[in-house]
């Protein structure tokens, strides 16, 4: 269980999607002593601050205050979580909606906003082929906004690091910001590892599927190792670097990507020119 990472949860029958927003505390099961802890692993007990996607109704000690945490079929329990009470955070805020509108924004631009998801090992050529696409667009008159995962951590994203929990928090705020774009009307291109499933479809949840065009930059560890542009892996192998993806850290590759892009086999602009050629025959550009 990952802080900010989104779980289907029921609660007396009815579906929500609920992540944990704070872990408090973990608590030994035996003399109940609370400890640090950022994740939790299968058996963990622990005080967290919970968020949901919808008003959750309990009733304090009464028994009716559970809420399960399942797999994404239902099938599978993952945890329980006792309510206590109402966090009172979000209660007075209320979505102020404005007159001119993402429909009205884009409608100025002549493009259909949308993002451009690209995933992939470090070193299977992202941000390669991420500077073309954007490079093509612009000179056809888009509007667009590049994302780049070296980038964004140099200021949005300084204080994360390559732990499981940090990635998490990472593509949260990527999601967050590219909807913002969308709303602001552009083309927007994300160049992230992106390495959990679970993030990716957060994301296109978020942003919407209509408007998620998820990129599978797909090249074999090995090539990419071999590559090394910027001399990681080898550090990671020297073990000099932890949590590498690829090596220490999993990298889940997409089953439903919208695009795949070999970038063994083709060059970097035969494959920026396959993502253009999708978006006009999608319609997002003319
Ligand atoms: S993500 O997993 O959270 O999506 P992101 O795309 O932002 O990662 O950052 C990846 C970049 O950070 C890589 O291109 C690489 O240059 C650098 N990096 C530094 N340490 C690591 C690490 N442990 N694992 C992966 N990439 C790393």
């Amino acid at each position: 269980m990952l802080p900010e990472r989104s779980y289907r949860a029921v609660s007396r029958g009815i579906e929500c999607t609920a992540k944990i927003t704070d872990l408090t505390y973990r608590i030994e099961p035996g003399d109940k002593t609370r400890i640090a802890g950022k994740i939790l692993e299968q058996g963990q007990i622990a005080y967290c601050k919970l968020s949901a996607d919808r008003a959750i109704a309990f009733a304090g000690s009464s028994g009716d205050n559970v809420l399960i945490f399942t797999d994404d079929q239902g099938a599978a329990v993952l945890g329980i979580a006792l309510l206590h009470f109402a966090l009172r955070r979000a209660t007075n805020i209320v979505w102020h909606p404005t007159r001119v509108t993402k429909e009205a924004r884009s409608s100025l631009n002549r493009q259909r906003p949308c993002v451009v998801w690209l995933t992939g090992l470090s070193g299977s050529g992202k941000s390669t082929i991420a500077d073309l696409l954007e490079q093509e667009l612009h000179a056809a008159g888009c509007l667009t906004y590049l994302l780049d995962g070296d980038n964004v951590r140099h200021g949005l994203c300084r204080d994360l690091g390559f732990t499981d929990v940090d990635r998490v928090e990472n593509i949260r705020r990527v999601a967050e910001v590219a909807k913002l774009m969308i709303d602001a009307g552009l083309i927007v291109i994300t160049s992230f590892i992106s390495p959990f499933e679970s993030e990716r479809r957060m994301a296109r949840h978020l942003i919407g599927e209509a408007d998620f065009i998820e990129v599978y930059v797909d090249a074999p560890l090995a090539v990419c190792e071999a590559r090394d542009p910027k001399g990681l892996y080898k550090k990671a192998r020297a073990g000099h670097l932890k949590n590498f993806t690829g090596i220490d850290s999993d990298y889940e590759a997409p089953q439903n990507a919208e695009l795949t892009l070999p970038t063994v086999e083709c060059a970097p602009e035969v494959l920026a020119n396959e993502v253009v050629d999708y978006l006009q025959n999608h319609l997002f550009i003319n």
